[in-house]
């Protein structure tokens, strides 16, 4: 009986027990609804609750009836703005294609206007505290390293050296047996440029060689990994809140799973490469990674940096190729100019030998711009703003506010460039036959100012080494003419679809 009682009295103990974990349980699950809810509502709030005509064509993507990009879109808007600068409300995003502004944000007030938090964020787990990611003292000290180094005759050399041997050894053996092939020759060039910049890049960086452009096309473990990497974290950007990429991350689900796997993959092989030079010594060494290891000793900063160049030196290459190769097939005078520059300046059966020949050949540098300011491979770029500012052409910026300064929209401006502002026209850039360069502020391509590109040369040695050995011996034509680009969503340009070749021996 006392069993049964006392056995009585504890379920109801217990029921009690059970009746109070519920209802606790139950509160923390409220409290955390209405707390999110006040946090997207709070985050979320001016966005939704905008009704002006932009950012309803923005919300509906209504912009897509008339344009193909949205980039197309915003620079319509930039050219009718009378200041050249725009607002989306639902965005939080002020865009300019003013180069008083840029040079505002990008010189003068420097400092107010930094990546920021946000966009270090975004970039974070793949990027560390490496170059492209951070403000500050660690901006400085890196920045101060990397251009003493990349600053070297001997730097200079090794990447003339690195890009000559990718193109001699893998670009042309591959184009030269897809052009055998009578029935099959039809190469997605894009696919094959960035498979060339991804071996330059590691060669230059880290002094790896993942063999991407071997004649079989190989998959690299490491290339995917990399590749899945950018992909998922440029895709944080374009989700509407934060906090919805971060539970993700927290919960180890769907997309941000397969992150950090990739990111895992890739910290592996860093690491392993650091460890291996370290072991066989790194002070004979040309790639930047044992250059570095004079002065940084800490093995996880060491993969951070040099995972920043492969990031920033490997998709912009392969973009600025596909377009600079797209214009090329639809500009045929052009192409010839570049071939009669060539066998002037280097002999008509001579070859390149080394990095000086290049800087005579002014007309395929002014090809080279002039593409880019087409088409540029990073046709946007955000600054946030630290303290309440007012730009030169009178548009206030709110403290925490997103600034995007934009390339593709600037390289269509009148004001700027003339009324043949759409037109590919490489003569714009030569005074009586020599290249000159235009106020970097207009050309923002390589940004400018004091965070000025840091790749510049290595890109324009290897975009005229690729131009000048495959066009003195290949055509191409474009596999799908009237094809206007699309491009995919992303950190960089890229063409949906790739771009289709026709790969033709020229004295065949
Ligand atoms: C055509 C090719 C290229 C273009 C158009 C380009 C463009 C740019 C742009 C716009 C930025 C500024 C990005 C930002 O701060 O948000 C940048 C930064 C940078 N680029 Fe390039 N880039 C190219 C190639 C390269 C290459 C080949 C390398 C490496 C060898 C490289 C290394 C860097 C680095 C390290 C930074 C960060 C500089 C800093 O924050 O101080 N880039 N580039």
């Amino acid at each position: 009986m006392s069993l049964f009682h006392h056995s009585s009295m504890e379920s109801e103990a217990s029921w009690w027990l059970q009746f109070l974990h519920a209802s606790l349980y139950f509160l923390i699950f409220s409290l955390t609804i209405i707390f999110s809810l006040f946090i997207l509502f709070y985050y979320v709030r001016p966005r939704f609750w905008c009704n002006c005509e932009v950012c309803h064509t923005y919300i509906t993507s209504g912009w897509s009836l008339q344009f193909h990009n949205l980039c197309d879109w915003y620079t319509h808007l930039l050219r009718n703005s009378p200041t050249q600068t725009i607002d989306i409300h639902v965005l939080g995003n002020t865009i300019t294609a003013n180069p008083n502004n840029v040079e505002y944000m990008l010189k003068t007030r420097f400092d107010n206007f930094p990546k920021g938090k946000p966009f270090s964020t975004i970039l974070g787990d793949l990027l560390g505290r490496g170059i492209f990611n951070v403000d500050g003292e660690l901006w400085k000290f890196q920045r101060k390293m990397a251009s003493l180094e990349l600053g070297r005759i001997s730097m200079r050399s090794y990447a003339f050296e690195v890009v000559m041997c990718e193109t001699e050894r893998r670009l042309m053996p591959l184009l030269a047996s897809v052009a055998s092939k009578n029935n099959s020759n039809v190469l997605d060039l894009q696919d094959v440029f960035r498979r060339f910049s991804f071996d330059t890049i590691c060669k230059f960086s880290f002094g790896l060689d993942p063999k991407c452009l071997e004649l079989s096309l190989p998959i690299s473990e490491f290339a995917i990994s990399f590749d899945l990497a950018s992909k998922l974290s440029a895709e944080r950007a374009m989700i509407a809140s934060p906090i919805i990429w971060k539970i993700k991350r927290m919960l180890n689900i769907g997309s941000e799973k397969k992150l950090s796997e990739a990111i895992k993959m890739i910290n592996i092989l860093a690491q392993e490469v650091i460890r291996q030079k370290h072991k066989a010594g790194f002070s004979d060494q040309k790639d930047l990674l044992s250059r570095f290891m004079g002065t940084v000793s800490d093995v996880k900063y060491l993969r951070d940096i040099v995972i920043s160049f492969l990031l920033a030196g490997r998709d912009t290459v392969a973009s600025s190729l596909t377009s600079l190769f797209w214009l090329l097939s639809t500009h045929p005078e052009v192409e010839t100019a570049i071939l009669h520059e060539i066998d002037r300046v280097l002999g008509p059966n001579e070859d390149l030998v080394n990095f000086d020949q290049m800087r005579e050949l002014h007309y395929l540098q002014a090809v080279i711009y002039e593409s880019m300011r087409l088409l540029p491979p990073i046709q946007f770029d955000s600054k946030f703003c630290l303290d309440d500012d007012v730009l030169p052409d009178g548009t206030f910026v709110k403290k925490g506010r997103r600034v995007t300064y934009h390339p593709y929209a600037m390289g269509r401006m009148e004001g700027i460039w003339g009324p043949d502002c759409l037109e590919f026209k490489p003569e714009r850039w030569l005074k009586d036959g020599v290249f000159f360069q235009e106020n970097p502020f207009k050309y923002p391509v390589f940004q400018a100012g004091l965070r000025v590109c840091l790749g510049k040369e290595m890109a324009l040695v290897e975009l005229k080494c690729v131009a000048i050995s495959f066009l003195r011996r290949f055509k191409i034509e474009l596999a799908a003419p009237h094809r206007t680009p699309r491009f995919s969503p992303g950190l960089t340009a890229t063409f949906s679809g790739g771009l289709p070749v026709l790969v033709r021996e020229r004295r065949g």
